[in-house]
Order: C-alpha cells, then sequence, then structure tokens
C-alpha cells in the first residue's frame, strides 16, 4: 500500500471516528443507580434496582431475547417477581438503552481491518 493511500485511509478514519463521537453524546444518568434516564427508567428502578442497587448492570449488553432470558432467569433463581404488562416497558428499556450496538446487529457492517 502506497504511503498516500495510507494517508488518505487515516484522514477517513479520523474523519469518521469524529463524526462517531459528535453523535454519540452522553446521555443523563441517575446518580443513585447509574440507570439512563431515558423512557421508563424509573420503571426498571422500581423493578430491577431493589436488589442491585447501584450500577447493578449498567455494563451488561445484550439483544431483546438475552434481556428476556435475563429477567427468566432472575425469576427462577433470585426472586423477581411477575412484571405482568410492565415486561414489555421494561424490555424496551433495555433494548433501547442497554442493547447491542448497532453495527454488531447488521452483519454487513464490518470493523476496519487492523493491518
Ligand atoms: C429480587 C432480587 C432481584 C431483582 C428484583 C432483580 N435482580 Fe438481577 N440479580 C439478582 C441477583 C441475586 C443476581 C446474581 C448476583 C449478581 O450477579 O449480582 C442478579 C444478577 C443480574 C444480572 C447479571 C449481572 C452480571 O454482571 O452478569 C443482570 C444482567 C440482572 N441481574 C438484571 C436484572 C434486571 C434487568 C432486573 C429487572 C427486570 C433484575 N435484575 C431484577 C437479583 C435480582
Amino acid at each position: 500500500m502506497s504511503a498516500n493511500l495510507r494517508k488518505l485511509i487515516s484522514k477517513g478514519l479520523i474523519l469518521v471516528m469524529g463524526v462517531f463521537s459528535a453523535t454519540a453524546a452522553e446521555p443523563e444518568k441517575d446518580p443513585t443507580t447509574g440507570l439512563i434516564k431515558a423512557k421508563d427508567w424509573e420503571l426498571v428502578t422500581a423493578n430491577c434496582m431493589a436488589c442491585h442497587s447501584t450500577k447493578g448492570f449498567t455494563q451488561v449488553r445484550l439483544d431483546r431475547k438475552g434481556w428476556e432470558k435475563t429477567i427468566r432467569t432472575m425469576q427462577e433463581k433470585n426472586g423477581l417477581w411477575p412484571l405482568g404488562e410492565m415486561e414489555v416497558k421494561v424490555l424496551d428499556y433495555l433494548e433501547t438503552n442497554y442493547g447491542l450496538p448497532k453495527e454488531a446487529r447488521n452483519p454487513k457492517i464490518r470493523r476496519p481491518l487492523v493491518d
């Protein structure tokens, strides 16, 4: 690969990274639980933060199925109560705010190769 091409590619990468960091503004978080304050976060606080109070699972990223499985595990092993009609809202919240990044879901987009 020529030096010029290399330069061009690295410039392009920097540009792409700049665009990403500009669009990924830090979401507002609740200082007590560390949860992102998005739609229905109070519902998630009430149902999930009773046991793992601070920053219990804010590092976890799962798709909707994964979150559903987690809720089942919570219910079977850890004593989480049935969520009833709240479950859909809790899942919406978890999928939206603690879901997998879009690129991981789209097989057409690959990470750039490292040379
Ligand atoms: C009645 C108590 C209780 C409730 C309510 C509860 N959990 Fe848990 N949760 C636990 C326990 C106990 C563990 C296992 C110990 C641990 O890993 O912290 C756990 C672990 C987890 C883990 C795995 C943590 C990890 O680092 O792998 C996730 C994810 C999780 N819970 C999500 C949730 C979600 C989402 C909710 C709400 C829908 C919820 N929990 C509600 C008790 C609870």
